[in-house]
C-alpha cells in the first residue's frame, strides 16, 4: 500500500469527467491496489472520502469512510464504502446546508446546499451491484464524491461564497455558532 499524492485545485484532471472502470478490470491487481492506496491516502489525510481524480486517475471510483474523524468530529460514522461507476438515480428536492471541505481545496471550508436524500447505485470492489437509499451526512459525502467524478468541486455548488473560510477562521468564528446543524 502507498500514500498517493493528492491533486490540488487547478490540476486539469479534477475538471475532467472520469472514465468508467471497465467491469472486467475491477478485480484486477491494478484496480484493487489503487482502491487500497486510495483508502490509505484518505486515512493519512483524515478525509471522509476521496475520488480517483484526486489521486491523478481519471476513473469513476471513490472511497468513503467516517470513523472518529478529527477533521469532522461531529460527523456520524459511515462504514468503509467503495463506489465504482456510481450513479445518483434520484435526489430529494429538500436540501440541507452544510459545511464542506476537500483534500484538493486544502484549508478551506464553505457552506454547500445538498439534497437530504438520494438513491444511488454503484459496483463494490468485487464488482457486485449495490443499490441504496441514503440520507444525511452519507448522502452529502456521496454527492461530493460523485461531483469529483463529473469534474466538479464543492466550490461550484456553493450558493453563498461569503461563507468560504479558512479552517482556522472557521473554527474561530463559525463552528460554535452553527454547532447543531453542521457536520464539521
Ligand atoms: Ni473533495
Amino acid at each position: 500500500m502507498a500514500i498517493l499524492k493528492v491533486t490540488r485545485l487547478g490540476h486539469p484532471v479534477l475538471r475532467q469527467v472520469a472514465k468508467p472502470v471497465p467491469q472486467g478490470e475491477i478485480t484486477s491487481p491494478a484496480i484493487q491496489r489503487l482502491i487500497d492506496d486510495m483508502i490509505e491516502t484518505m486515512h493519512e489525510y483524515d478525509g471522509v472520502g476521496i475520488a480517483a481524480p484526486q489521486v491523478h486517475q481519471s476513473l469513476q471510483l471513490a472511497v468513503i469512510e467516517v470513523a472518529h474523524n478529527p477533521r469532522y468530529p461531529q460527523a456520524p460514522e459511515i462504514p468503509l464504502t467503495v463506489l465504482i461507476n456510481p450513479e445518483i438515480t434520484a435526489r430529494s428536492d429538500a436540501k440541507r446546508m452544510g459545511w464542506e471541505g476537500c483534500l484538493s481545496v486544502d484549508g478551506l471550508r464553505g457552506q454547500v446546499p445538498r439534497s437530504e436524500q438520494l438513491s444511488a447505485r454503484w459496483l463494490d470492489r468485487a464488482g457486485r451491484p449495490v443499490e441504496a437509499e441514503v440520507q444525511g451526512f452519507f448522502a452529502v459525502v456521496i454527492q461530493h464524491e460523485v461531483d469529483h467524478l463529473q469534474g466538479k468541486v464543492f466550490l461550484d455548488r456553493m450558493t453563498d461564497l461569503t461563507t468560504l473560510t479558512h479552517l482556522q477562521e472557521y473554527e474561530r468564528y463559525w463552528l460554535r455558532r452553527n454547532d447543531e446543524s453542521e457536520e464539521g
